[in-house]
């Protein structure tokens, strides 16, 4: 059987992206082969492609960071999961492809009924945020954050499991995304009009007691006052 997948050969633009046909990849010992239902579009998927990200796999690789798909077929080995039965994956790269196979203890199940291409958004996006605030930060309810890049992948996963956790949320984003932070209850700050440090301080008083950030770069000093009690 074949199977076409997207190969990266020059790291670049979109315009790097080729496809091509192939035979259908078979799973090894304790793999399953999964049909690719939906692979998440993100921005470590973007700086893979263009090769800065730091996780970046040399050339040709596959793109595609997160999946939902279906088992196809099993390895030997492979036992407690049937062919037909909906998983999702984070393999890094691979997901841009019809049919991929995983190890079977990287792969979880998805309960029937759920929009794969919906589903697909949930797994990097929400794992990130979800490690961030409760591995990273341990959050605590009523907890005041400040969340950089609020209205993109990673920001709006942090507001919507921050507002589940009964933070106190401000969020960094430009005009036109700040009715989407509000949206997701987060207050917005216009990082292209106002100094975030002195709105911080305007809005709150005091400062925040943890700080989310995705941007880096010149302004992630800013983020810490060590003479004030918070940000
Ligand atoms: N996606 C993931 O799960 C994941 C996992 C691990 C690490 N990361 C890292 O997390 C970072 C963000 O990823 P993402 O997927 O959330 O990206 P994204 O969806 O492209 O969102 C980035 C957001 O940053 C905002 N932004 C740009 N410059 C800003 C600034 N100076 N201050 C505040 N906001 C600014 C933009 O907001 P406006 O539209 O409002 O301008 C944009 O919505 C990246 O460095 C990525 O490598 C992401």
């Amino acid at each position: 059987m074949r199977h076409t997948r997207i190969i990266v050969t020059h790291y670049g633009g979109p315009e790097e992206l080729r496809v091509i046909e192939e035979e259908c990849p078979e799973p090894k010992n304790g793999e399953v082969r999964v049909r690719v239902l939906a692979a998440g579009v993100s921005l470590p998927d973007i700086m893979a492609r263009e090769g800065v990200h730091p996780e970046t796999p040399p050339v040709p690789f596959t793109p595609g960071w997160d999946l939902v798909g279906v088992v196809e077929r099993l390895g030997d080995g492979v036992s407690g999961i049937e062919p037909g039965q909906t998983v999702a994956a984070l393999p890094i790269h691979g997901a841009y492809a019809e049919f991929v196979c995983l190890p079977q203890r990287e792969l979880v199940p998805v309960p029937s009924g759920l929009d794969a291409a919906e589903a697909v958004s949930l797994v990097l996006n929400y794992i990130t945020a979800y490690q961030m605030l409760h591995r990273s930060a341990k959050v605590r309810q009523g907890q005041r954050v400040l969340i950089h890049g609020a209205a993109g992948g990673v920001g709006t996963a942090l507001l919507q499991l921050g507002r589940l956790a009964g933070l106190e949320m401000y969020g960094t984003c430009s005009s036109r995304s700040a009715p989407a932070v509000s949206d997701l209850g987060g207050i917005p700050i216009d990082y292209q009009l106002q100094d975030f440090v002195k709105e911080i301080h305007r809005l709150t008083g005091e400062g925040v007691d943890v700080v989310f950030d995705p941007i880096g770069g010149t302004p992630y000093g800013k983020n810490i006052r060590p003479s004030r009690k918070r940000l």
